[in-house]
């Protein structure tokens, strides 16, 4: 994340309650999925928000920041086999040019039984729309993730495609599962109804005052079974080493 992003990216986390209050509630529901046991590696720090709230977790990007603990490339980790109980991650697959690499790299610092749990966009019929016309990354549901073709342009960390986690975790989860036997996906469910795209994200606009997050957060949860497959624009997904 270019100097400039990140500072940006920091002033809209101060400014924005609700904000906060969503990124915080994804934060809870990742460490919800994370083994007790091991250290917690985060790849894609970012601005570095996380670590207010997993203080021990050790933040990475491929991009230096005061904040963030070391600078890794998610796709050639720097990290011994089997030294992490879990690797986490918010927005950071869908601009990896190499997924398959990533997924590789994830096993091997995985201690057996350790678990890479990710928040990433979701594409859904009213997603897929609302990210068209609102959202400057594309979103490409052609591309072949699993294939050692570049997904996007290896050079730029921002480059990227938010269809990759669609793809990988719910269209190709068998090819998946056949390529990569090390690590079982346990589940790929659809987050974020209304409250996320409605808060702007870390743009400058909310259409939603933060006291009214929690209350909408709790009615997305009732409302997920039914709507979810149809309009979410989020990803929760979890794997685990399996040997
Ligand atoms: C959309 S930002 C997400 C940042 C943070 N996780 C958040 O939720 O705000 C994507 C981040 O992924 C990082 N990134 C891109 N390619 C990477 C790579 N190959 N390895 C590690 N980080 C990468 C970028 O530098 C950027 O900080």
């Amino acid at each position: 994340m270019g100097d400039e992003a990140a500072t940006d990216y920091r002033a809209a986390w101060q400014r924005k309650p609700v904000l906060r209050a969503i990124y915080q509630d994804y934060y809870r529901r990742i460490l919800a999925h994370c083994q007790p046991q091991g250290r917690t590696l985060e790849i894609g720090g970012g601005s570095g928000n996380l670590k207010s709230f997993l203080p021990d977790a050790i933040s990475t990007d491929i991009a230096a920041a005061p904040w963030l603990d070391a600078v890794a490339d998610a796709q050639a980790l720097p990290f011994a086999d089997c030294s992490f109980g879990n690797i986490v991650m918010v927005d950071v697959l869908h601009h990896l040019a190499y997924p398959k690499r990533f997924l590789a790299e994830a096993q091997r610092v995985l201690r057996p039984g350790g678990r890479l749990v990710l928040i990433e966009p979701g594409i859904t019929p009213l997603s897929r729309v609302f990210f068209h016309l609102f959202h400057p990354e594309p979103v490409r549901m052609q591309a072949e993730p699993l294939s050692d073709t570049p997904q996007c342009d290896p050079g730029n960390p921002w480059d990227s495609n938010q269809a990759i986690p669609t793809l990988l975790f719910r269209r190709d989860a068998r090819k998946l599962a056949a390529t990569m036997p090390g690590l079982r996906l346990l589940r790929a469910d659809w987050l974020s109804l209304f409250a996320y795209p409605l808060s702007g994200g870390f743009k400058a606009w909310s259409l939603l005052p933060g006291f009214a997050a929690a209350p909408l957060l709790r009615l997305e949860d009732r409302l997920m079974p039914a709507l979810g497959p149809l309009m979410a624009f989020r990803l929760l997904t979890v794997l685990e080493r399996t040997q």
